[in-house]
């Protein structure tokens, strides 16, 4: 079963109505590889305009929601209103809203489970800080943060796994591809155990932190590694070459040849 290749922008809050159509038009008008799956995080109160004017061949993503359809919640969005403007998608988890915002993991849980109930694809993110690798709990910390996330989803096609290090978000200190192929493997090799075989050869687990045009294409070549969620680098021309990093891997072993 091979894994299609998957390039997640994270727009942060970042960029204007006229920097993001400029950028926009590039990404409309670039040379994609057609194996790719393309989703860009607009901040919500653009996802509107950013949906309209992308291609319908990329997706688009709201880069958080609530947990609920709606009511007394003030600055929040739902799940709801974001498939009322035509998107599809919704980044959750991500380390500034867990290390920044203080999102806990039952918050990112309890929103995981509505967004899927209310038909939204979820990029979940997990990923260890800088003191948690040093003190050599990297597994633990992914796998806890998995499992929560994992507790929540009972559709797998609709998810994707972002294993983003905190320490390499925004640092411009990349995980080595040797780094993220460990994690990556140790998380499918969780996933394998704790949820099923089929979802382990199937789920798509991306990598985040400081990729750009010179580190994508080795990353890339990791067996492991299904694509990129990408900071920086995907408010900038580069994202198309991030874009095109796949190499034509093998395909994964389908488990009924085994
Ligand atoms: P970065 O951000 O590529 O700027 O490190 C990645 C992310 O936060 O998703």
């Amino acid at each position: 079963m091979s894994r299609k290749f998957f390039v997640g922008g994270n727009w942060k809050m970042n960029g204007d109505k006229k920097s993001l159509g400029e950028l926009i038009q590039t990404l409309n008008t670039a040379k994609l590889d057609a194996n790719v799956e393309v989703v860009c995080g607009s901040p919500a109160i653009y996802l509107d305009f950013v949906r309209s004017k992308m291609d319908a061949k990329l997706g688009v993503a709201a880069q958080n929601c609530y947990k609920v359809a709606k009511g007394a919640f003030t600055g929040e969005i739902s799940p709801a209103m974001i498939k009322d403007v035509g998107v599809n998608w919704v980044i959750l988890g991500h380390s500034e809203r867990r290390h920044v915002f203080g999102e806990s993991d039952e918050l990112i849980g309890q929103k995981t489970a509505h967004a899927l109930e209310n038909g939204l694809c979820v990029i979940a993110c997990i990923g260890e800080k800088l003191d948690e690798r040093e003190a050599g709990i990297t597994e633990k910390v992914v796998f806890a943060q998995t499992k929560v996330i994992a507790d929540n989803v009972k559709d797998w096609s609709k998810v994707v796994l972002a294993y983003e290090p905190v320490w390499a978000i925004g640092t411009g200190k990349t995980a080595s591809p040797a780094q993220a192929q460990e994690v990556h493997d140790k998380l499918r090799a969780w996933v394998k155990t704790n949820v099923s075989e089929a979802v382990a050869n199937s789920v798509r687990i991306i990598y985040g932190g400081s990729v750009t045009g010179s580190t994508c294409k080795e990353l890339a070549s990791q067996k492991d590694v299904d694509g990129f969620l990408v900071g920086g680098a995907s408010l900038k021309a580069e994202f198309v070459e991030i874009i095109n990093a796949n190499h034509l891997k093998p395909p994964s072993p389908h488990p009924l040849y085994y």
